[in-house]
This record gives structure tokens, sequence and C-alpha cells, in this order.
């Protein structure tokens, strides 16, 4: 009897040994690590996630909306208890946090929208001012001629906010015939070398003779830039970025990017995390607001409601990059000013 008391303890404390041991998982499931910010946002939730005893398991889906969706999958068979979601296609997403959803497994839109109202929550920035401050960046060098448009993926519902922003501070000065759109275009994946064929074609059927760019991030402008500097055009055609990335911050003390605008992302990361945390442990999420998913997404035809949060943007250009970005520790002044003269440079804060 006794020995069996004993054992029956022994038993209890390997369980509770084996239950500590196994910490919670949240999964995060992204695009891609193409883009500037991805692989840095993962190594910060992870950090940030250990440090509230959290795993994170991390996946990449390299652009493929179905492997995203069989990643997403396989994270829930892994016994995640919420999933953050970079979503490669915010319309394809929507079965994966369906079926998440249906499982008891919580979903975070993350950064982009996908388009289900099962979502626990859609956590991003002002979208549409994002592509104001594009708009607006541009217009103040140049309010005239003819315009090149480069809109991000087609099928990242930010695309499509982003150029809603555009517009509203563009279509004025179409409608007046101040701004001709020469040039409409979406690049793929967001990847750099789809905007440098584009705009190497752009350029090419325009016959060089282009005013000002509306590119929708950083990377795509880079890419851009690359042909535009083919041609003497960099520093000479305006044109917008967004990311406030190290390349891209580069590029604006030298001249050649215009703006960029400048998320904070190390805001955005750990209110991914703490919301990923409660919903794992069961807990309610606070101070989100509810959104119509038609409103998100422009799109009259999609039904329900997403609850939601938005964080402010900055429109970054020369005159406040040092402030806005280096002085907050954003990006290494020592990789912005890398190409600068010493003599050139701001003190180093
Ligand atoms: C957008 C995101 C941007 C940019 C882009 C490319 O959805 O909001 O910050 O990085 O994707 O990945």
């Amino acid at each position: 009897m006794k020995k069996l008391v004993l054992l029956a303890m022994a038993m209890l404390l390997i369980q509770s040994v084996a239950f500590a041991a196994d910490p919670i998982k949240i999964g995060v499931s992204f695009s891609d690590f193409e883009t500037e910010r991805w692989p840095v946002e993962a190594e910060l939730m992870k950090k940030l996630a250990a440090e509230q005893g959290v795993e994170v398991v991390v996946q990449v889906a390299n652009h493929d909306a179905k492997l995203q969706n069989d990643q997403i999958e396989n994270l829930a068979l892994q016994g995640v208890k919420a999933i953050v979601i970079i979503a490669e296609d915010g319309a394809a997403a929507a079965s994966a946090v369906d079926a998440a959803a249906s499982q008891g497994i919580p979903c975070i839109a993350y950064d982009r929208l996908i388009k289900s109202a099962n979502l626990a929550a859609y956590i991003s920035f002002d979208n549409v001012a994002v592509g104001r401050a594009q708009g607006q960046g541009v217009i103040n060098k140049v309010n005239k001629g003819k315009f090149v448009l480069l809109g991000g993926s087609p099928t990242d519902n930010n695309a499509i906010l982003f150029r809603k922003g555009q517009m509203e501070v563009l279509q004025p000065l179409i409608d007046k015939g101040d701004i001709k759109v020469v040039a409409d275009q979406w690049v793929e994946n967001w990847a750099p070398a789809n905007a440098t064929k584009l705009m190497e074609n752009i350029l090419t059927a325009q016959g060089n003779a282009i005013d000002a760019v509306v590119a929708s991030n950083d990377g795509t402008a880079l890419g851009a830039l690359q042909a535009m500097k083919a041609q003497g055009l960099a520093g000479k055609v305006p044109i917008s970025g967004q990311d406030a990335t190290a390349a891209g911050c580069k590029s604006i003390v030298e001249g050649e990017l215009t703006m960029t605008v400048y998320k904070d992302v190390r805001l955005l990361t750990p209110m991914a995390i703490d919301m990923a945390v409660k919903l794992a442990k069961g807990e309610k999420l606070e101070g989100l607001e509810m959104f119509k998913l038609a409103d998100l997404t422009l799109d009259d035809k999609l039904q329900g409601d997403v609850p939601c949060k938005f964080l402010k943007v900055v429109s970054v250009d020369q005159s406040n990059v040092y402030d806005e970005i280096i002085k907050s520790g954003f990006q290494p002044y020592d990789e912005v000013y890398k190409d600068i003269p010493a003599d050139k440079r701001p003190p180093k804060p």
C-alpha cells in the first residue's frame, strides 16, 4: 500500500515537471522573409515571447499562399494555442483562419488584413494614412506632370489601402488636369526586382519623360530607382517609399528616395505577442475597436466585423530622418550615413 502511494506521488511529480517544462506555444506564419522588416520582426517576436515563457514557432511561406495555409494547418497540429499571421494573400488565408478558429485556435492578422470575420484581431498601422503620406510626400516636390503609380502586391489588402490614400491626394490634381497618370502597375510579391523591370519598361515607353513616382514601399522604390539611375533620373524624379528601412533611409540622406513612412514596428510586435499570449491563455483582448470587413477591404460584398487596432504613422524625408529614425534608434546611424562623407554627416546621437 505504502509503495503504491509512493508510486502515485512519484507519477504526479513527473507529470507536473513535464507540464512545467512544456511551455505554451504560439505560431507565427510569415508570407516571406524577403521584405527587410519581416525577419527582424520574427526575431523580436521570439524574444518577447521567451520573456513571458512562451515559445514561438515560426513558419515562412516564400510567397506561396497555398503553402502558407498548409503551414497554418500544421501549426495547429503542432498544438499552438494562437496563431499570428502575416498573410501572403488576404483572401486565400481566410480559409486557414476559419479552420483554425473552428478548432478553437484564435488567429491574429498581423499588419495585413485577412478577409475572415473569424479573426480574433487585426492589428496594423493606419494604412490609408500611409498612402496619403506617400502621395503628399511626392506632390510636395512636384505637383504637375506625368506620374507613375507603383502599387504593392495585388494580393495584399494593404496595397489596396495604400492606393486609396495615395488617390485621396492625387485625384483632385488628376481631375484638374495637372497630373496625368502615365503608368499604373502593381508589383507582384512586393519584389524589388519586379519593380526594376516594370520601371525599365515604363521609362522605355515614356521615353524617360516622367515627373514623379508614387511607389508603395522602400523595397519596390529602391528597385525602381535602379532603373531610374541607369537613365540619370535618380535624385531628379521624386519617388515615395514606406517602412523606413535602413536602405531606404540611406537613400533619403543621399537624395534619391524622396520620402518613406515610418511605422514603428517596435510597438506592433509586442502588441501581437501580448495578444497572442492572452488568447493562448483563454483571456479576453482589450482596447480593440470593431470595423466592418467591407470597409477594411473596400469590398461591399464582404460581411462581418473584425476587432482592430491601428497605430499611427510618420512621414519621413530629409528634414526629419535624423530626428525620427536615427535618434529613436529605429535604424543605425552607421548604416544610414555610411556613404556620406564624415564632414557632411550630422553628429552621432
Ligand atoms: C505591406 C506592409 C509594408 C511592406 C510590404 C512588403 O503589407 O505593410 O510594411 O513591408 O507589405 O512586405
